[in-house]
């Protein structure tokens, strides 16, 4: 046999793997539940029988499924699945983690794939890696002895100190370095909000649909979450008010512009109320900023923290997705009464991130080039935003973002995006259902589509194979119906 026709067949078979443990840890298939036959998911899969006995072998191997003679394959006991380590046997040991915890994001992250739509991540492409490498270089002639200590829990000083001076030239907002800090990311930033400003019983708002993560970051601790629709022209102000005035929430989790997943933005006189009513309120207001600079026609409104006087905003600015995604660089911003919080956690957690990427982030940041590479990169990414647009126009229905990297998709009620998903992942090909995204768990008609993360051919190929499932999957449909 080929080479090419091995690696295909290795391919196809982990497709199946992935989809079976897929669909057990959603529950879709329970404890002792019977699997497909193996001719059954051959023809649905449209793959060879042996693949999916194949796959199906390793999973029982492995202890997720079971056979049972001349019956078939059957869902194992589950905690050893739930826990997320079973590729490594550890079932055949006898601790077990007493608590389960989730991201289903990265669940679906996991699956690597041909057609990648599931991720808000810029195509590596589009980045200047060779340049780059030339920085790191610097950096070490710099900074000889850069691997030789830590950094400090807050983040190196003459980073805080060159992001503050960014801070006040850019938005004319006064911070002093000592109220940032350097995150590993805005998912730790995230992370650590939820842990040092959150206890169980406690109440959160937040966006319906948001990130996915951060609905499973707070969910880790036990808290009530309330639901304020994200539109086009931004929030129900009334509603907002209503809930601060009879549940008291502690904080408010936003994520206003170019928000993922559905690209709006909250406009100025909303950001102006939504202080105030923090201030009357008495609830901090988290604004996650990871889009700021991917605009594609005139730049967005100042951010929150530009008009808070009091403190209530704790400002994260993801600088992961564009900059150089590799070095996992945010910055959070929080008055001294809230950073006093949080810091403790963030020593915790890591003792702070590590300092060589902070030294490569802070001397690539400021150079004349990165600004330069920012223009082109909103151009390369409105161009892709422009082709997925155009071939999902007449079918679904969306609204074109003015920013950020994702396409907030509605499709029609009978089709089913959690079978779209399934068959889409077996055709290695991912997105995001909407579901996930929603605190509420329904949205069950939207999914999210990334444009930034494959080229305009990938990405017309990609698009053209994932309607045609869904038009494939409701025509199956419709003749089971008729
Ligand atoms: C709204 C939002 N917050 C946080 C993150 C995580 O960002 P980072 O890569 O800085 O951890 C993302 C990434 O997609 C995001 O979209």
């Amino acid at each position: 046999m080929e080479q090419s026709e091995l690696y295909a067949g290795k391919q196809r078979q982990s497709t199946i793997y992935e989809a079976v443990q897929m669909r057990i840890r959603e529950g879709e298939w329970k404890q002792h539940d019977k699997l497909p036959s193996v001719r059954a998911m051959a023809e649905r899969m449209q793959v060879h029988r042996l693949t999916v006995l194949k796959a199906y072998q390793q999973l029982a191997d492995e202890g997720i499924l079971y056979a049972k003679y001349k019956s078939g394959y059957f869902v194992g006991p589950l905690e050893d699945f739930e826990t997320g380590v079973s590729s490594e046997q550890s079932w055949t040991y006898q601790a077990k983690p007493v608590y389960v915890n989730q991201s289903r994001l990265s669940d679906i992250h996991r699956h690597s794939v041909d057609y990648q739509m599931a991720e808000a991540l810029i195509d590596p492409q589009l980045l200047p890696n060779a340049y780059m490498s030339n920085y790191v270089k610097e950096v070490f002639d710099l900074y000889p002895r850069v691997l030789s200590t830590y950094s400090s829990v807050m983040g190196d000083l003459e980073l805080r100190e060159a992001m503050a001076q960014f801070y006040l030239d850019k938005y004319g907002v006064s911070v002093d370095a000592a109220e940032l800090m350097i995150t590993t990311g805005s998912q730790q930033a995230i992370d650590l909000i939820s842990r040092a400003l959150v206890k169980p019983g406690d109440k959160v708002l937040i966006e319906r649909p948001t990130y996915s993560p951060a609905i499973d970051a707070f969910l880790q601790h036990r808290i009530q979450l309330f639901a304020v629709e994200i539109t086009p022209s931004g929030y129900d102000m009334a509603e907002i008010e209503a809930i601060m005035k009879q549940e008291r929430p502690r904080l408010f989790y936003m994520n206003p512009t170019f928000q993922n997943p559905t690209g709006y933005t909250v406009p100025v006189h909303q950001r102006k109320q939504l202080i105030e009513l923090a201030e009357r309120y008495d609830c901090l207001l988290v604004e996650d900023d990871v889009y700021q600079d991917i605009y594609f026609g005139s730049p967005p409104p100042p951010p929150f923290f530009y008009y808070d006087t009091e403190g209530y905003v704790i400002y994260i600015r993801s600088f992961s997705k564009y900059v150089a995604p590799g070095l996992r660089i945010s910055i959070l911003a929080a008055r001294p009464s809230v950073m006093s919080s949080i810091v403790p956690v963030k020593a915790l957690s890591d003792n702070g991130t590590p300092l060589l990427n902070q030294k490569i982030f802070q001397h690539y940041f400021f150079s004349s080039r990165l600004q330069e590479h920012v223009v082109k990169l909103r151009t390369a990414l409105d161009i892709r935003r422009a082709k997925m647009e155009q071939m999902l126009a007449g079918g679904w229905r969306f609204d074109s973002p003015n920013g950020g990297l994702n396409l907030w998709v509605q499709v029609p009620q009978s089709l089913s995006v959690e079978e779209l998903l399934h068959r889409s992942l077996a055709q290695s090909m991912a997105f995001v259902p909407g579901s996930i995204c929603d605190p509420l768990g329904g949205m069950k008609d939207r999914l999210r589509l990334s444009y930034s993360y494959m080229n305009e051919s990938k990405l017309t190929e990609g698009i053209q194979r994932l309607v045609t499932l869904a038009d494939e999957l409701m025509n199956d449909k419709n003749g089971q119906v008729g």
